[in-house]
């Protein structure tokens, strides 16, 4: 059941809508889409506006521009309005600003069925600084307001959180993208099926520090992975080499330890790199790294243990990979976890950047129940945070 209202609920024929997407896209050297997952994942959300004749006004942000020209025509939205044209398989007007003449004149003459996308949010200063009087001009060139943008649903931006609020009721609606998202999440927090395993990697526990404590109370068994479990191994009493570890968070480490008891399951061998980068000499250890070598994947009993952990669980949640799973040498960690939540039978979800783009790389996505967009907001909602961009939608 939608907790929010959805473009569905919404006459929106004839309509100027404004949709939030999160088109926040990798890109090339050369300044082209690199990976269009997130551009594909909003498109039945583009595509039923097209169907039903609105008049389609997009708005993203892409990167984080720092206000200098040269460094951000980098960000310029023109690659992505060209992909999304070519998805589409129709034209894609591009505004070159965001609430300025060009934007207003070419929102104010779209025609039902056509697709505006607005220049990089952010490069008005007024989207960060979830300006008032900025949003307005950005609310008046709409009559509907749609929030598909799952991924930014953790900022306090303009778009997300100050723009519907100029809005009336009725017209402040979740897209089809953000619907699945809160659908499919909402399974994870309330009432799960068990049993839960989560599964976290990456590279610092201070950053999941929110995500390890709140599943570490969810969960039956919580993996840890990726440089995160050199910390715990530190705390453990382990000699890590050359690992990355952040020795400000050792305490803390022994601190989840104590209370997750074995809920908390620690990886028992790693893959240890005389260098960390593809080439250099491994090995797999079980006790103190050699000094001068660093952890770089986990080891293969652990591979084996986690994966019968994933695949007998009713409900497995992933995010972050195991190791160092760009460098070809060391992704085989980061394959079992995906390949095991792959054959898992229960509802599977896998959230953040990295992970998503693993499964992806993999060929595995379609065998999940679901890949989040979300990176930092999916890490915040497994948390239990409430959502900014949520809190100003209208109920269902
Ligand atoms: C993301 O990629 O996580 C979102 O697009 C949010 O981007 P931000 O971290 O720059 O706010």
């Amino acid at each position: 059941m939608s907790q929010f209202k959805t473009i569905r609920d919404v006459d929106v024929t004839g309509r100027r809508v404004f949709v939030r997407v999160d088109f926040n896209v990798p890109l090339t050297p050369e300044g082209e889409v690199a990976d269009d997952w997130r551009i594909e994942a909003a498109l039945p959300t583009i595509r039923y506006l097209i169907e039903h004749r609105a008049r389609v006004i997009l708005g993203s942000h892409l990167g984080r521009p720092k206000g200098d020209p040269e460094k951000d025509a980098r960000l310029r939205m023109d690659a992505v309005a060209r992909r999304l044209a070519r998805l589409l398989e129709q034209p894609v007007l591009k505004a070159d600003d965001v609430v300025g003449p060009d934007a207003r004149e070419k929102a104010g003459s779209l025609k039902d069925g056509e697709v505006l996308l607005l220049e990089n949010l952010r490069f008005h200063p007024g989207e960060k600084a979830g300006d008032d009087a900025f949003a307005r001009e950005l609310a008046g060139l709409a009559d509907v307001y749609a929030n598909d943008a799952f991924g930014t649903a953790h900022r306090k931006d303009a778009s997300v959180y100050v723009v519907p609020r100029f809005f009336p009721e009725g017209r402040r609606v979740a897209g089809l993208l953000l619907d699945r998202e809160l659908t499919v999440l909402g399974q994870l927090t309330t009432q799960p099926d068990r049993p839960y395993a989560a599964v976290l990697g990456g590279a610092k526990v201070s950053d999941k520090l929110g995500v390890i404590r709140a599943l570490a109370l969810k969960v039956d068994k919580l993996l840890i992975g990726g440089a995160m479990a050199y910390t715990f191994r530190l705390a453990r009493g382990y000699k890590v080499g050359s690992s990355l570890v952040e020795l400000d968070f050792v305490d803390e480490a022994r601190r989840l330890l104590r209370e997750a008891g074995d809920r908390l399951v620690l990886p028992e061998d790693h893959v240890v790199a005389e260098r960390p980068e593809a080439g250099a000499a491994t090995q797999v250890c079980e006790g103190d790294f050699p000094d001068g070598w660093s952890g770089v994947d986990i080891g293969p009993k652990t591979r084996v243990r986690f994966a019968e952990l994933i695949k007998e669980a009713a409900t497995a949640v992933w995010n972050g990979p195991m190791g160092k799973f760009e460098d070809e040498p060391f992704r085989a960690g980061t394959e079992a976890v995906a390949r095991a939540l792959a054959e898992c039978h229960g509802v599977t979800v896998v959230g953040g950047g990295e992970t998503a783009e693993a499964v992806r790389r993999f060929g595995l996505a379609d065998r999940l129940t679901h890949v989040s967009t979300g990176g930092g907001a999916f890490l915040k909602y497994l948390e239990g945070a409430t959502l900014p961009a949520l809190e100003v939608l209208d109920p269902a």
